[in-house]
């Protein structure tokens, strides 16, 4: 009797296996799209940008510095496949009017036609401590268009170095426990999961693991996917109860160091 009902488990797991494709979205086909990068003349998304321009897209950079912008479009159209690829230039600061940032836009559709994929990749991270810091969906499936979230890991780019300058060094000594990624290797996995409408994006087996952690109500792409978050879960959890305790160890050796240094200079 239990050997049946295994039996039965292991052929419906391998139905929704099977039939998994049948209903996960159409992969985008590169050649010819139109995608937009904003950040997209420096770090991560300049490499984006390259690999999307490697597989025949036609780009469109969005940032705020020209000469960066320029300099980037070189290096880009070095991997031109075709002679009809483009590589569009757009300076504007996406934090500020967002009536520039549409008309921009509209311009960049007027010469490359509708966009097709969006990389928003604009913008820097500015570590430090929470007591220290300021305080200061859209429903878009029926229109065919998939959101893919990617969590990069630290990426050796210029945004990661000025990030390194203020981060505290709890932190910092935290983020060294896993190595630093090349933009490349970031880019290509976004782009992969990009075109393949996945929504969530991550690198390596710490990335694939937050990401499953961290799918609370968020869509799956396929039944492969929505299976493994069930089946891997427990696991996880007890593996990130793990990470935690190291990441409390090191806070705490900092903190013991600081008060100890403080000592030190109260009696000297
Ligand atoms: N590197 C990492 O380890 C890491 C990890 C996780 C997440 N991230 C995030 O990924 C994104 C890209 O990071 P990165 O390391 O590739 O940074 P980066 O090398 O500094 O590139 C940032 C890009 O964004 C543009 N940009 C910044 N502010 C802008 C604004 N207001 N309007 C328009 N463009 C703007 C910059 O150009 P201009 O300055 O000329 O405008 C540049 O092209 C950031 O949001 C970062 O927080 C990075």
């Amino acid at each position: 009797m239990l050997l049946l009902a295994a039996a039965s488990l292991v052929a419906f797991v391998l139905l929704l296996y099977m039939v998994s494709p049948l209903i996960s979205p159409k992969p985008l086909a590169l050649p010819g799209a139109h995608v937009v990068v904003t950040g997209g003349s420096s770090g991560i998304g300049k490499c984006i940008a390259i690999e999307c321009y490697k597989q025949g897209a036609f780009i469109t950079l969005v940032a705020r510095n020209e000469d960066k912008l320029l300099q980037a479009k070189k290096e880009i159209e070095k991997h031109s496949i075709n002679d009809k690829q483009v590589v569009l230039c757009i300076s504007v600061d996406v934090s500020q009017d967002y009536s520039q940032v549409e008309n921009v836009i509209k311009q960049a559709q007027e010469k490359l036609g509708p966009v097709d994929m969006l990389v928003n990749c604009a913008g820097m991270s500015l570590a430090g401590k929470f007591e220290d810091l300021e305080v200061s969906t859209f429903e878009v499936k029926p229109y065919n268009v998939y959101v893919t979230v990617a969590y990069p890991p630290d990426t050796d780019t210029p945004g990661f170095a000025k990030e390194n300058q203020t981060k505290p060094l709890e932190t910092r000594l935290i983020s060294e426990t896993t190595s630093v990624c090349k933009p490349e290797q970031v880019a290509k996995q976004i782009v992969k999961d990009a075109i393949q409408g996945n929504f969530s994006s991550s690198i390596g087996s710490d990335g694939y693991m937050l990401s499953s952690l961290t799918c609370g109500m968020a869509p799956v792409t396929s039944i492969t996917e929505g299976l493994q978050q069930v089946v891997t879960m427990g696991l996880f959890r007890t593996i990130a109860l793990f990470y935690l305790g190291s990441f409390d160890s090191i806070v705490r050796r900092c903190m013991m160091q600081k008060a100890k240094s403080e000592t030190i200079d109260k009696t000297a």
